[in-house]
């Protein structure tokens, strides 16, 4: 099955082969030419791909023009083209490894398809608990397996939306489960919460290892519990936070000492007990309240210029310790009256030092002065905790998602992102303080779905969880924490977490912004299949790093498991909206019927 000869040029990654019509292999094909090694007089097949086919013709060239064209055409009746393929060097396997030929191969060999027994060797044989991703692209019968050692360092799932990276990651998790693994998916879509049944809501294989979380929202069209099967709540515990954690979660200033002493103040206070949010901002309402002593009348929050003057003028004179402190944290509050927005970055560092300054010579008393103040700033950001849904005497154990073959789905769907990035950090960073000070007991993939939004890159873009994030990308292989990171957006994640990723699944994508932030990010990527990326369809990827031997195109196998999400079914809506006018219809119908009869049968009465 000769498809061609090797002519021109030849290098040792590229050649070309010229070849006709009818043996012609198409595109991504996958060719077998020989190769000569001197050295160890040995003869080897290497692997390759077809990246270009270019016809032309030596008669019909571009010189010609039309009637000179015609008049050939009329005086002979074929003209034989000149086909002429390029094809990509792949390598060549040396027992179980491919190797890269240092020898190129030579004009003149024959160029030959390459047969299904040697493909299967390049992507379905010899690799150990191997993950059946799907099929070679144009070799429905050549299975392509993932290497799981390749998922050491990290994983990118790329491609714009519609794609289907998550059908795809879907695929790879209910393998990834089958083999052992341990697996945490943060779900802001709720793409993988039916991963106990099938399309047809037959219970899957491996229902009994997936564990659904759900946090306690009332979003409409939510997909019910008993759907997918049963859910837990996941709830975090309020008293076993940090202040540093409730600080960063509600967005609180590294500068805003006071807010901070104030916290801290309510914590130490309350430390060993079981408190939910509303008992905390109580405390912070009573320590707030100390300091505005009987004239307060408790009233913590004036407003107002003139507020503000005779407070100032009569501070210096004030010998009450509750007066002084109520007087401050009066500044405090007029602070944020000079147009800086109270819900973010509330406090101004223009504020804070200079206060802090004059009061650090106070020692003891000072502390607790700042904190009174601190404290009726404080009193927001709390309320805004009280009024989140996630708070239990319960926090979902860590040990429950390390157990061995387990998968657990955090569903995110439907909850602000300030909660949704205090979640992913929060379990990260457990896991990780973990994993560095017991040592996890087998490792554990993190599948995070629009890590653009968790890892943002560039300037402005904030995530309260990119730190862990980069953190493990970094160094988390040390401790067996690997990441799996999807997203639409490569263009918008941050670059070198983008880089950690070796492993890189890559589907349909058509932004040149997305396609250049690949191109940089990896080193893998030919421009060769940068080009193919538009041209992917549904369901198709390239697939390159450690988990693969060669760079692989892959149509992506059958999911077990029925996929989430919300979307809305368009046509099935107007489907409904139709039937519902006619109904409507219908009915209006039935009533002016109605309503003649009555009529009818009124006036007869009367005439009656
Ligand atoms: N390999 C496949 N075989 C069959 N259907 C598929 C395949 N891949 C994707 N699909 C279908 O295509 C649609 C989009 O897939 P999917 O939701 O996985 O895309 P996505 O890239 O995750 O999109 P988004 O960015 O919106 O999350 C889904 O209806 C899915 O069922
Ligand atoms: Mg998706």
């Amino acid at each position: 099955n000769t498809v061609g000869y090797v002519v021109g040029e030849v290098r040792t990654d590229e050649f070309t082969f010229v070849t006709n019509r009818e043996i012609a292999p198409p595109r991504l094909e996958y060719i077998v030419v020989q190769v000569q090694d001197p050295e160890r007089a040995i003869q080897y097949d290497v692997l390759a791909q077809v990246t270009k086919l270019a016809v032309s013709s030596r008669l019909l060239d571009t010189s010609l023009s039309y009637n000179e064209v015609a008049q050939i055409l009329n005086r002979i009746s074929t003209s034989q083209p000149i086909i002429v393929g390029t094809a990509q060097v792949l390598g060549y396997l040396d027992g179980r490894t491919v190797r890269y030929p240092r020898h190129a191969t030579m004009p003149g060999n024959p160029v030959t398809q390459a047969p299904d027994d040697l493909l299967k060797r390049f992507f379905s044989q010899d690799v150990e608990s191997g993950i059946d991703i799907g099929s070679l692209i144009n070799r429905d019968n050549v299975n392509v397996l993932l290497n799981p050692n390749g998922l050491r360092r990290h994983m990118a799932v790329i491609a714009q939306t519609g794609a289907g990276k998550s059908y795809t990651v879907g695929v790879i998790l209910e393998k990834l489960l089958q083999l052992g693994g341990s697996i945490v998916i943060f779900d802001p879509n709720s793409d993988y919460v039916k991963m106990r049944r099938d399309e047809s809501m037959r219970v899957t294989p491996f229902a009994d290892r997936v564990e659904v979380y759900r946090m306690p929202t009332n979003q409409k069209g939510r997909i019910s519990d008993d759907e997918i099967g049963g859910a837990k709540k996941f709830t975090m515990k309020f008293s076993a936070l940090e202040v540093e954690e409730i600080c960063a979660m509600t967005g609180i200033p590294e500068a805003s000492t006071n807010i901070r002493k104030a916290l801290q103040t309510a914590h130490d206070n309350l430390r060993g007990r079981d408190y939910a949010p509303h008992e905390f901002l109580r405390e912070i309402e009573r320590i707030a309240a100390a300091g505005g002593g009987s004239d307060a009348g408790g009233e913590w929050m004036p407003r107002g210029p003139e507020r503000k003057r005779s407070d100032q003028e009569s501070l210096p004179e004030m010998q009450d310790f509750h007066r002084a402190a109520y007087a401050k944290a009066n500044l405090d509050v007029d602070w944020e009256d000079f147009g800086v927005d109270a819900s973010d970055d509330a406090e101004t560092p223009i504020a804070a030092p200079p206060r802090s300054e004059k009061n650090n010579g106070d020692g003891g008393k000072s502390l607790s002065l700042d904190a009174i103040a601190g404290a009726q700033k404080a009193i927001k950001y709390v309320e805004r905790l009280t009024r989140v849904d996630i708070w239990g005497f319960e926090q979902v154990p860590i040990q429950d998602l390390l157990r061995p073959m387990n998968l657990a789905v955090i569903d995110l769907a439907g909850v602000d992102s300030w909660i949704t990035e205090f979640v992913v950090d929060k379990v990260l960073r457990d896991l990780w303080g973990e994993a560095t000070t017991n040592g996890l007991p087998r490792p554990v993939f993190f599948v995070l779905e629009e890590a653009h939004n968790f890892v943002p890159g560039g300037q402005g873009a904030k995530s309260q969880a990119a730190y862990i994030i980069k953190r493990i990308a970094s160094e988390g292989r040390k401790f067996g924490l690997f990441l799996v990171l999807v997203t639409q957006r490569p263009y918008k994640i941050h670059g070198d977490t983008l880089s950690q990723c070796n492993s890189q699944i890559i589907m349909r994508l058509t932004n040149p912004q997305d396609q250049l932030a690949i191109k940089q990010s990896s080193e893998g990527i030919s421009e060769g299949l940068l080009a193919d990326l538009p041209g992917l369809n549904v369901g198709e990827a390239v697939i390159l790093g450690p988990i693969v031997r060669v760079p692989v195109m892959v149509r992506i196998g059958h999911r077990l498991s029925a996929q989430g999400g919300n979307d809305i079914d368009v046509v099935k809506a107007l489907e409904d909206a139709r039937s519902a006018v006619v109904i409507d219809k219908r009915e209006r119908q039935v009533k002016q019927e109605r309503a003649q009869t009555k009529k009818t049968e009124w006036l007869e009465e009367l005439d009656a």
